[in-house]
């Protein structure tokens, strides 16, 4: 696993530059796409990327990682509606190549079933960016889930649901209880994994994903057997590490040496 450390700015632009490597490899690349507050900037860096015409998502295909199980189609929290006002209203995917989760669909076992198969047969996800949650979440993956679990529904942790009660006006009941996620096992299929995350909030589970020992108490910690997986964090997030300075180090002296 690598890290790097610094400021919002400066991760935006290391993040962007991943999808960018990989649309230069690869412009009909498959993408895995979080929502919630971490990859904000990165989206905002990516549209403009667009924009100027330095990258485009015409030949890509997305999927998204989680959704809330019963949200009405089109509420405003559904993570559809938010992927769709966070990112992809701004870029130039085209509409059927960015696969959701149905929180709404009539059979939600067979819509995990269905997204599981769909991105197995896409032949499987190319870059996948995550955020985590105080708790040590991935996707929708809570405490204790199963390393090797694939889509499914899932119940919502307090600690998760009070933490996106920001998303619903600060009111707690307004927050589904269960939800569908990727699976440990299905986020670890992706090629490349990028994980972003700031704020003192995730502080001990970013602590936990670096250094910790890997337990699925903090599901992320999975990510230290990937082969690929770099985690972009601010200050504030790095400070439970207690290797920073070494983390710093390294990152600036990669190999090949200059
Ligand atoms: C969202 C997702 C979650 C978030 C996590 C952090 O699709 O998969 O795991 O990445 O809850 O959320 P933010 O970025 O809002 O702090």
């Amino acid at each position: 696993m690598e890290l790097v450390i610094g400021n919002e700015a400066e991760l935006a632009n290391l993040v962007a530059n991943e999808f960018s490597k990989t649309l230069q490899r690869k412009p009909d690349a498959v993408f895995g796409l979080a929502t919630g507050s971490s990859p904000l900037r990165i989206y905002d860096e990516l549209a403009l990327r667009v924009k100027s015409g330095a990258i485009s998502f015409s030949k890509a295909s997305a999927f998204t990682l989680d959704e809330y199980v019963g949200l009405p189609e089109g509420h405003p929290e559904s993570y559809r509606q938010v992927i769709q006002r966070d990112f992809l209203g701004k870029v130039d995917f085209q509409a059927d190549n960015v696969k959701s989760l149905n929180g709404t669909a009539a059979d939600l076992e067979k819509e995990c079933l269905d997204y599981e198969s769909a991105i197995d047969a896409s032949g499987g996800v190319d870059l996948q960016i995550l955020g985590i949650g105080s708790n040590g979440h991935i996707a929708f993956n809570e405490p204790g889930s199963s390393f090797s679990s694939s889509t499914g529904i899932r119940l919502l942790s307090p600690q998760t649901r009070q933490d996106n009660s920001r998303f619903f006006g600060g009111d707690l009941d307004a927050v589904p209880k269960y939800c569908m996620t990727q699976g440990l096992g299905t986020i670890m299929k992706a090629r490349k994994i990028v994980l972003v995350a700031n704020g003192l909030n995730k502080a001990e589970a970013i602590s936990q994903l670096v250094e910790g020992p890997i337990s699925s108490f903090w599901p992320a910690t999975i990510l230290q057997h990937h082969p690929d997986t770099t985690v972009f964090i601010d200050e504030e997030a790095a400070s439970k590490l207690t290797m920073a300075d070494f983390y710093k180090y390294s990152a600036a002296n990669q190999w090949p040496a200059k």
